[in-house]
């Protein structure tokens, strides 16, 4: 198998229960999810218009694991401040937002968070090589970015493997996440291509049995493979 890093499952809030949003972290968290998901999202880079730091904050008050949050916003440099102040442990913008990523992850790394790239399913794994050693994480978005619930699209698993080889070659220390439509059908494939940290919304907030249910599912299909 080509991945040696760990597997982490992140569940996105996305598809959290709002209305007790800190009981479903704690959830999550007892059910030993690594990471918590967070997107937030503006209405402008993406239709949808989602959370912000207000949020980041809540969530770092009852989480006691990293909070990852995942920008789908234009002009990401005028809020990294704001989101490393209320608690991000790594904060990933989108490489088609930023016409200035390297200043962009300096700036997030001044913050003192892990720095993380997104690339839409149409981006090209060469889009970020001049970077690999900036960053440290990159999230394949294996749907278009804006909305839970969508089915995850095969042909971004080359992608994940091209990034693998990239991140291997070039000896950096790089996880890569894989966002949108994992389940307990698409999450064997995913790691299978090197993607070590496992973004799940609906599969996990939605699963009939409860959100521990929804995370152990997860962890059987990954390890059986
Ligand atoms: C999509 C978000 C994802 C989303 C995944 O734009 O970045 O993190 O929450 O949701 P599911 O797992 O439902 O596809
Ligand atoms: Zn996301």
């Amino acid at each position: 198998m080509m991945t040696q890093r760990r597997l982490k499952i992140a569940p996105s809030i996305l598809a959290a229960d709002f209305s007790c949003l800190g009981d479903q972290v704690i959830q999550a968290q007892a059910a030993g999810a690594e990471l918590i998901h967070i997107d937030v999202m503006d209405g402008r880079f993406v239709p949808n218009i989602t959370m912000g730091p207000l949020v980041v904050q809540a969530v770092a008050r009852v989480a006691r694991i990293p909070l990852d949050v995942h920008l789908m916003i234009v002009e990401p440099e005028r809020t990294i401040g704001q989101f490393a102040d209320s608690g991000a442990s790594a904060i990933t913008v989108h490489v088609e937002a930023c016409p200035h990523l390297h200043r962009t992850l300096a700036q997030i790394k001044e913050a003192g968070c892990r720095a993380g790239v997104a690339l839409n399913p149409h981006t090209p794994a060469e889009s970020i090589r001049e970077v690999l050693d900036m960053i440290s994480q990159i999230n394949v978005m294996t749907v278009n970015p804006g909305f839970g619930g969508q089915q995850f699209i095969n042909a971004a698993t080359s992608k994940i493997s091209r990034l693998r080889h990239m991140v291997l070659d070039g000896g950096h220390d790089i996880d890569i996440e894989v966002d949108g439509g994992i389940n307990s059908q698409t999450i064997a494939t995913a790691q299978a291509c090197g993607a070590n940290i496992m973004i799940a919304g609906s599969c996990i907030f939605g699963h009939a049995d409860g959100i521990a249910a929804g995370i152990s599912a997860l962890r059987r299909a990954a390890a059986s493979t």
